[in-house]
């Protein structure tokens, strides 16, 4: 797929391990997102024990333009695990080098790369020579490890000149984790520094974010990610708002069949005692602030099959929003 296809003007769901599996992608593309992204592949994983790590690969064709974003530290293993993912058909491989979670950089991988800017760029260099031009390939990074170690400019330009075909900065260091607010002033400059599209991403939560950090940072696209759990319908307004200036509020009854729609998938891709166990917390993000949502969730919390969940959503419809 043609780099413009995927960086012009598009918003892109962030990968986010744990939510982004195909129902939420599926759905959310539905809703108007433009790129999807998998949740993070260990390469290592991929090489060694394959069967189970593709389970996160899988895609169908609804979900196009699809990324696979694989995480490791090897550049070797790191190639062979892009050039297995190849057998997918994704429109793009992505490697995550801005993961803050301790068993991932740990192994030196996620933004651990970050202290160690060789390295990412070796990575960067095999994987780029593994796919051979058949997939464009990004790279997504944070600001730096630590407050004292911000290389985000250093790190983009590298990752460019390593042969990286589009850039996603998510500006938070890793010490920060999700804590705080991410600092757009630095996608504004790397925006400014590569001549690559860059992705800028962090704390998008309503259609007037995603259009102030087009108009003060200069991304080409923007990414989304826990602003879009149980709202999956933020894509297409902030596409409203960008063509209108004003967007629709989201009805009760909107809410109410975009839960269900939401459980549907969910039971089309995956068993149902797995959906009961996973759509809890899906499930939350929907029903917050709505008057009665925690005793909502209570029972969320207790259902014990499909059906079950079903009905506790029917009571959604009848429940007064507080907020759209
Ligand atoms: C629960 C959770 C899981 C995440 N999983 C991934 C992941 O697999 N790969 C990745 O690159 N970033 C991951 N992230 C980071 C997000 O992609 C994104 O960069 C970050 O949440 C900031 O964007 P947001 O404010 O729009 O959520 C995760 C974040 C959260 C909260």
């Amino acid at each position: 797929m043609n780099i413009q296809h995927l960086t012009m003007d598009k918003i892109w769901l962030a990968p986010l391990a744990g939510y982004t599996d195909a129902a939420f992608r599926i759905l959310c593309k539905r809703h108007g997102a433009d790129v999807l992204v998998s949740e993070m592949v260990s390469a290592d994983g991929l090489v060694r024990d394959s069967r189970k790590t593709e389970e996160l690969i899988h895609f169908g064709e609804e979900e196009r333009p699809y990324a696979i974003q694989i995480f490791g530290s090897d550049p070797l293993i790191m190639a062979q695990a892009a050039e297995y993912c190849l057998r997918f058909n994704p429109d793009l491989i992505d490697i995550n080098m801005g993961c803050p979670v301790k068993k991932v950089v740990k192994r030196g991988a996620g933004s651990a790369l970050m202290t160690d800017p060789p390295r990412a760029a070796a990575i960067v260099k095999e994987v780029k020579t593994a796919l051979g031009g058949r997939v464009p390939l990004s790279v997504k990074f944070r600001s730096g490890w630590d407050a004292n170690s911000l290389n985000f400019m250093d790190f983009g330009k590298l990752m460019q000149d390593s042969g990286a075909d589009i850039l996603c900065l998510h500006p938070r260091t890793a010490k920060q984790m999700f804590s705080g607010t991410s600092n757009w002033q630095h996608i504004t400059q790397l925006a400014a520094q590569v001549s690559i599209p860059l992705v800028g991403n962090g704390d998008i939560a309503s259609p007037e974010d995603a259009m102030r950090m087009y108009q003060e940072c200069g991304c080409q696209s923007v990414m989304i990610g826990r602003g879009a759990l149980g709202k999956p319908w933020l894509f297409s307004q902030i596409k409203e708002y960008q063509t209108t200036g004003r967007y629709s509020p989201v009805t009760q009854n909107k809410l109410h069949q975009t839960m269900l729609e939401h459980i549907d998938l969910a039971l089309e891709h995956k068993p149902e005692w797995v959906v009961v166990k996973e759509m809890r917390s899906q499930l939350c993000h929907y029903i917050k602030g709505i008057v009665g949502g925690s005793r909502l969730r209570h029972r969320i919390n207790q259902c014990r099959d499909a059906q079950e969940l079903i009905a506790v959503v029917a009571e959604v419809g009848i429940l007064t929003m507080t907020d759209s």
